[in-house]
């Protein structure tokens, strides 16, 4: 059984506002390069999106397929590019992924063909009221926050794809499509270095993370 490892990569980073997001490096190595050195020796094949225009950086481990406007599209055309039988798709954006994260995901995806990685709520949550103040608590009891990598059986990913394009139907994660047509998608427990750099202040602490992480 073959595995690939998909990495949607082809967002212009327009939060974080240093140019397209994967190319950002963090203590000299880029967002793109360490998730990709992060999967490599675990999956048969690595695949990104990149934006359209821009070239995969010399020396990695990986080919490269142009993005499209939005991550799910970008997706789409990752697992167009491929035929393994089980898809691990994970966000360029989420540059530290822990070891025991991938071996547990890698484990539970046979079990329905769909599981992610996701944190479960720490935080108190409220809903705004119409006015912006503190409206309805929302208990956190059983609320996970999603994170990526997610694995899938890579034919049934497809079709969720396909049928989300068909109806219109917009989802930020790749779980979500499948969970919409009653796929039981596994919950695998994160971890907080898997946060998504996404604002400046994100890039702060991922730089921070990277001086107690790289040797
Ligand atoms: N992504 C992609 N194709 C797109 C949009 C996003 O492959 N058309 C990827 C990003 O490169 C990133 C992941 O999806 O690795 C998560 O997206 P996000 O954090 O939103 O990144 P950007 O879209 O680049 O950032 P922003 O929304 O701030 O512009
Ligand atoms: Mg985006």
């Amino acid at each position: 059984k073959r595995t690939a490892a998909l990495i949607p990569a082809a967002g212009s980073g327009t939060r974080l506002g240093l140019g397209p997001k994967a190319f950002v490096e963090v203590r000299g190595k880029s967002l793109l390069a360490r998730s990709v050195a992060a999967l490599a020796p675990y999956v048969n094949e690595v695949i990104v999106a990149l934006p359209e225009g821009l070239e995969l950086p010399p020396g990695l481990p990986a080919r490269a397929v142009v993005g499209g406007d939005t991550r799910q599209e970008s997706v789409r055309r990752l697992l167009e590019a491929t035929d393994a039988d089980t898809v691990l798709v994970h966000d360029a954006a989420r540059p530290f992924l822990p070891e025991h994260v991938l071996l547990a995901l890698l484990e539970a995806v046979p079990e329905t063909g769909a599981a992610t990685v996701a944190l479960p709520v720490a935080d108190t949550l409220v809903r705004q009221s119409a006015a912006g103040d503190w409206g309805e608590l929302t208990p956190r009891e059983g609320l996970w926050a999603v994170q990526t990598p997610q694995g899938f059986d890579r034919a049934a990913l497809l079709d969720a794809h396909r049928q989300a394009a068909r109806d219109g139907f917009a989802a930020t994660d790749d779980a979500g499509l499948l969970a919409r047509l009653g796929v039981r998608v596994r919950l695998v427990p994160g971890d907080a270095r898997l946060f998504k750099v996404t604002t400046p202040g994100d890039l702060a602490l991922a730089q921070a993370l990277a001086r107690t992480l790289d040797e």
